[in-house]
């Protein structure tokens, strides 16, 4: 019995979850990732089995400035809902202003972010800098959810462990998101200066379990069967939020939830040119090319002779272009596999 079989009998760690009365059939999320999310990829993973995904953060300010890169951002179409609008910012009544807005737009979910890292972001109390100040975390908390409370759209708070190494404040932080009236909780367990090294504790997200009453989701680390039984086992968190595993590996929501397997070449190749199609859709040629260059080193990381596939779509702004370069990448990889 391979894994992702026994995983499907293993029923305790992929089941329903409920947030704010959004009923999700299974408890495996894309989380959300600056630079990465975007809706294209996004219909990429909700066809592989995510049940939800999140926008790319977006700046409650930017909103407030009617900034065109943060209405970009949530660009959305409806065959990929529901898809959470997630939000930054420290202001409590910008932030409710901007989460109202998407709201009545049809956002079915607001989430705040209390994990960014950045310098840029931390520095004018942003992001992960919430984490010093449980009490600003429940006014910007209770300030959505009351704008939001008129649309029935819940509010949901992402966190890390904590800002300053060893000070670990998700528990008094996710206790006060509770309290303003967030309706989950996602618990990412490294500290801001972390940044994405080292291992997500756990642990950490267990604490938060027994302490709040909404659900929590997991983040961090988890890219396949075992990781994701040991993080549920140990954390006894309520759902998932995939990230890094799922660059590149838009498959890992069948394969995790025991809907199918790793992809034959052809899929791989099937999904690599849609991914591309849909960039230039949404996203124009010129976009479309150059950010998909990121996206081809993660789809085609561990195969054979990719390198010289990589240089060349790095090279050219036309989508045509690394269409075809895909194209005879694969049928040479085809040609090489050897047949029984
Ligand atoms: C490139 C990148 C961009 C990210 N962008 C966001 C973001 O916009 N909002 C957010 O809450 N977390 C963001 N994160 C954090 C992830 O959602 C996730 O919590 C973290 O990567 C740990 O999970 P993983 O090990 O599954 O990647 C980002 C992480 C990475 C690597």
């Amino acid at each position: 019995m391979t894994r992702s079989e026994n995983l499907k009998d293993e029923s305790t760690f992929i089941r329903p979850v409920v947030i704010g009365g959004l009923e999700f059939p299974k408890n495996i999320f894309l989380a959300p990732l600056a630079g990465v999310t975007d809706l294209p990829f996004r219909l990429l993973c909700k066809e592989q089995g995510a049940v939800f995904a999140y926008t790319e953060m977006i700046s409650a300010k930017g909103v407030h400035y009617k900034s065109v890169n943060s209405f970009e951002l949530a660009a959305t179409v409806p065959e990929e809902q529901p898809v959470g609008v997630q939000l930054f910012g420290s202001e409590p009544e910008i932030m409710a202003e901007a989460a109202k807005l998407f709201a009545e737009r049809g956002a079915p979910l607001i989430d705040i972010n209390m994990g960014c890292p950045m310098r840029k972001i931390t520095g004018n109390g942003e992001g992960s800098a919430l984490m010093r100040s449980p009490e600003l975390i429940e006014r910007i908390v209770a300030a959505v959810a009351e704008a939001l409370t008129p649309f029935g759209v819940p509010v949901t708070v992402k966190m890390r462990r904590g800002f300053d190494s060893g000070n670990e404040t998700c528990v008094e932080c996710a206790l006060a998101a509770e309290r303003g009236g967030a309706a989950a909780v996602t618990v990412h367990g490294r500290f801001r200066e972390e940044y994405y090294s080292g291992k997500s504790d756990w642990t950490a997200v267990r604490r938060v379990k027994e302490a709040v009453r909404v659900p929590v989701i997991l983040s961090g680390d988890v890219v396949d069967a075992a990781t994701l039984e040991a993080a549920m086992a140990v954390s006894g968190a309520d759902g998932v939020a995939i990230g890094r595993g799922a660059m590149g590996n838009p498959w890992i929501f069948r394969i995790l939830s025991g809907a199918g397997g790793p992809p034959s070449l052809s899929e791989k190749e099937a999904v690599i040119e849609k991914h591309v199609r849909l960039l230039r859709q949404y996203k124009g040629e010129l976009t479309a090319a150059s950010e998909f260059r990121k996206h081809v080193l993660w789809y085609l990381k561990g195969l054979r002779g990719s390198a010289s596939v990589r240089d060349k779509v790095c090279k050219t702004e036309s989508v045509d272009e690394i269409l075809r370069i895909i194209r005879s990448y694969f049928r040479d990889l085809n040609d090489s596999v050897p047949v029984n």
